[in-house]
């Protein structure tokens, strides 16, 4: 048996053709507005099922419980609010309707139906998501720039157009199948939004060991600028899947939301809707979904501390900073080795991508040699 759903199901949003053409008719006056890239992955989350329990935009009640005491107010824990923004003037007409249609790079992609207008707290929901109220945090930065009001109600997500890798964007309902039709009772999911290094490789392989199978889960919705384009990990995830991994233990499926770098929140809502996914486990390492300085290398492990097993329904698995460490010519924690600081190579995605932008190889020790060729030409042609 796989995990169960948060909430207890999944709560698939995407409705029939017919579905969409008569939720059409019943609303021919919904205003219509373009959504960013983020909201997209949210709509793509929503229809899925991975947003479980969401079956849409979040109320002012659930917004405000989900900011001061990080749970719904039917107590299920949830992190951030998942919101629709849109000006004054379309906000005014949407609730007059009672709808709002939204496009994404012009194709209609749903229908939500508008039950609440309501104001943001944008210092407090900044202070509490994100620890920060610093525009140039990206995550703050992003809702600072939302227009003034949100509009709550259930989604009905229509066909999507087309993503890149859309053969590997498996539903949370077909990872769940797949895991049944490979026996697998317990899985570790991994979060990464780079391409994987030595070090997640380590950890990926070390969590492996004591569960029946690994998916490898990259987030591939949008991500913030000088972040590695998806395309070009895809291509480095399947190299590490052909040469480095065993295939009949690891599953390799794209995990379509937005990063938010909401640090130990984001690590919440990665952990939550994996076990949407099927997973029992999963993997929260250092400065998990993190940017720049905001967070305490463990800030994302310690906030664990404050909820049960039965709040999360899965097992957080926290690994301690990893590098290569020369003496035992092996990746390593400091668990795991006594070696001293100069016996230790660390790398951070920062400093990679420098090199990268200098034509310069990240060394072995950093990454798998193939996953080094590949950084390099996509740099070289950028
Ligand atoms: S994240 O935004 O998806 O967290 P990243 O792809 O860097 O970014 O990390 C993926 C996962 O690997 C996270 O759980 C992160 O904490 C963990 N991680 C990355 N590098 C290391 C490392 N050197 N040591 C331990 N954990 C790491």
């Amino acid at each position: 048996m796989v995990a169960t759903p948060h909430g207890g199901q999944l709560t698939p949003r995407s409705v029939s053709k017919e579905q969409a053409q008569k939720l059409k008719e019943t609303y021919p006056k919904a205003p219509v507005i373009e959504v960013t890239e983020n909201t997209f992955a949210d709509i793509e989350m929503f229809a899925v099922g991975a947003m479980a329990p969401l079956t849409g935009f979040v109320g002012k009640a659930d917004y405000d419980s989900i900011i001061d005491n990080i749970r719904l107010t039917n107590g299920l824990v949830w992190p951030f609010p998942i919101v629709l923004a849109a000006d004054q003037d379309t906000a005014t007409a949407a609730q007059t309707v009672g709808a709002i249609l939204l496009t994404f790079q012009g194709s209609e992609i749903a229908l939500v139906e508008v039950e609440e207008v309501y104001e943001p707290d944008l210092e407090r929901e900044t202070t509490s998501v994100f620890g920060t109220n610093d525009a140039s945090h990206p995550g703050v930065q992003y809702v600072q720039g939302l227009p003034e009001k949100r509009l709550a109600g259930p989604v009905h997500t229509f066909e999507l157009p087309e993503q890149l890798y859309q053969d590997h964007r498996l539903t949370p309902a077909q990872t769940r199948s797949e895991f049944e039709k490979r026996g697998w009772e317990t899985v570790v999911a991994f979060q990464t939004r780079n391409p994987i290094h030595r070090a997640h490789e380590y950890l990926t392989k070390v969590a492996l060991e004591g569960v029946d199978g690994l998916i490898i889960h990259p987030l591939v919705g949008a991500t913030k600028p000088g972040d590695i384009p998806a395309d070009i990990r895809v291509q480095c995830y399947e190299i590490m899947m052909e040469k480095y991994y065993n295939p009949k233990r690891v599953l390799l499926a794209m995990f379509p939301a937005a990063m938010r770098y909401a640090g130990p929140r984001e690590a919440i809502f990665h952990a939550l809707t994996r076990k949407n996914y099927g997973c029992s486990h999963f993997i929260v390492g250092r400065d998990h979904a993190g940017v720049g300085d905001y967070y305490g290398t463990y800030d994302a492990q310690d906030i664990f501390n404050q909820f049960s097993f039965d709040d999360l329904g899965i097992h957080i698995l926290k690994f301690e900073h990893s590098f290569y460490c020369t003496r035992t010519q092996q990746m390593a924690t400091a668990k795991t080795t006594a070696s001293s600081p100069e016996e230790r190579i660390f790398l951070s995605g920062t400093k990679v991508r420098e090199m990268l932008d200098n034509g310069q190889r990240p060394p072995e020790e950093f990454t798998r040699p193939e996953v080094a060729d590949l950084l390099i030409q996509a740099y070289a042609k950028a």
